[in-house]
């Protein structure tokens, strides 16, 4: 049986994503709270027993994951009154685990799309009889990130969050928010007060001569932080870009959810969603969009990598590209709203108000 904690917090969660009155991690992403893939990935990986750390009050999750058992595991909540930090939530949420100290405990930040395989990380984490493993990717600008240097056996040589020199950028590799820890080092976190697992129990356990080691797996990896990667993630589970069990449907170029409604002179493709009461009106074209619930996007709107928030309007010949429309906004018709673009819940915009191309 494999263990596994779920950090689900933090200042940077709490806020709403932008727009969408919805807690971040409870926005559906293909469908299903953006959660309910990362449940249902670790289930399939063997994972029995989850405790999700989280500084929201467990009314914002219970009633959707309830004790788990629709996803095959068992499912705990563990609520910070003050938020605890990475490390302090690990050591928190730990008063839950029932392994032993030698036992295996997964780790994984709530605000990643991965297809890390993630039995091979617990495996070769037992193998090498490591203190902790992480999974590391490489990206382009490392900056934003925890960055960490491995030897030529993948023994972890550094850690530095977030680098603030050119000098500190010494790798591309970084820290892609999935590790394994050995039970006992997580009872060493210090508790009761809040604890940086990047800034202070990283750095602490290879000061003192701990066996770290990263795992460079090659595959795919998306975090969340930003509505667009959202939206691109939603966009790739539904075209099976990225594996999870929770996709409520096939496969495709769209997945309709029952009570949507789509005139058959719509177009539908690159992975997007539309939710249980929305509406697409004729000669509308959507590309790899998210449309949540009881959202309306009128006859010849032209939408791409765009979030439309539930009961929100877009009026006729609207384009939007890249935009996030708030829960219950109103878009006029003849708009045009491009990268980046954010309409506030409820917020109206008339028709014809906006647009980036020259006159015509
Ligand atoms: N319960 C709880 N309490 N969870 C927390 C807290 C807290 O006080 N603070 C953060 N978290 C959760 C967040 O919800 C998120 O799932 C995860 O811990 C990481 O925190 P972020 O705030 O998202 O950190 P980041 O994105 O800046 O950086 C982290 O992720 C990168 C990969 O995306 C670091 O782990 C980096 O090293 C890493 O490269
Ligand atoms: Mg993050």
């Amino acid at each position: 049986m494999t263990e596994a904690i779920l950090l689900v917090g933090g200042q940077g969660t709490r806020l709403r994503p932008v727009t969408v009155n919805t807690p971040k991690p409870m926005v559906p992403a293909a469908g299903v709270p953006f959660l309910a893939h990362q449940i249902a990935r670790a289930a399939a990986a063997g994972v029995t027993h989850i405790v999700m750390a989280t500084c929201y009050l467990a009314e914002v999750f219970e009633p959707y994951f309830g004790d788990g058992s629709d996803f095959g595991v068992h499912l705990e909540y563990v609520v910070e009154d003050e938020p605890l930090g990475t490390g302090g939530a690990i050591r928190n949420a730990a008063q839950r685990l029932t392994g032993g100290p030698d036992e295996p405990v997964l780790v994984f930040n709530g605000d990643i799309l991965t297809g890390l395989d993630i039995a091979g990380l617990v495996e070769s984490h037992r193998a090498a009889d490591a203190d902790v493993s992480l999974h590391l990717v490489r990206v382009e600008d490392p900056r934003a990130f925890g960055l960490v240097p491995t030897d030529s056996e993948n023994r972890v040589l550094a850690f530095t969050e977030k680098p603030q020199t050119p000098e500190e950028i010494v790798t591309d590799q970084i820290n892609a928010g999935c590790y394994v820890f050995r039970r006992s080092v997580i009872d060493a976190i210090p508790e009761g007060r809040p604890v940086s697992v990047e800034r202070e129990t990283f750095p602490g356990l290879l000061a003192s001569g701990a066996k770290l080691y990263g795992k460079t797996e090659d595959t795919y990896w998306l975090d969340l932080g930003k509505p667009e990667s959202f939206v691109q993630a939603s966009a790739d589970l539904v075209r099976g870009v990225v594996a999870s069990p929770a996709v409520p449907g096939p496969r495709g170029e769209a997945l309709v959810l029952p009570g949507a409604e789509v005139a058959d002179g719509a177009k539908l493709s690159g992975g997007t969603v539309v939710g249980a009461g929305a509406r697409i009106e004729s000669g509308a074209v959507v590309r790899g969009s998210i449309v949540l619930d009881g959202a309306t996007l009128g006859a010849d709107t032209d939408v791409t990598a765009s979030l439309i928030g539930a009961r929100a309007v877009v009026g006729p010949r609207t384009v939007l590209d890249g935009a996030v429309i708030g829960d219950g906004a109103l878009v006029g018709a003849d708009n045009e709203l491009r990268t980046g673009v954010r309409v506030w819940c409820e917020a109206e915009l008339p028709p014809a108000a906006l647009r980036f191309s020259s006159d015509r």
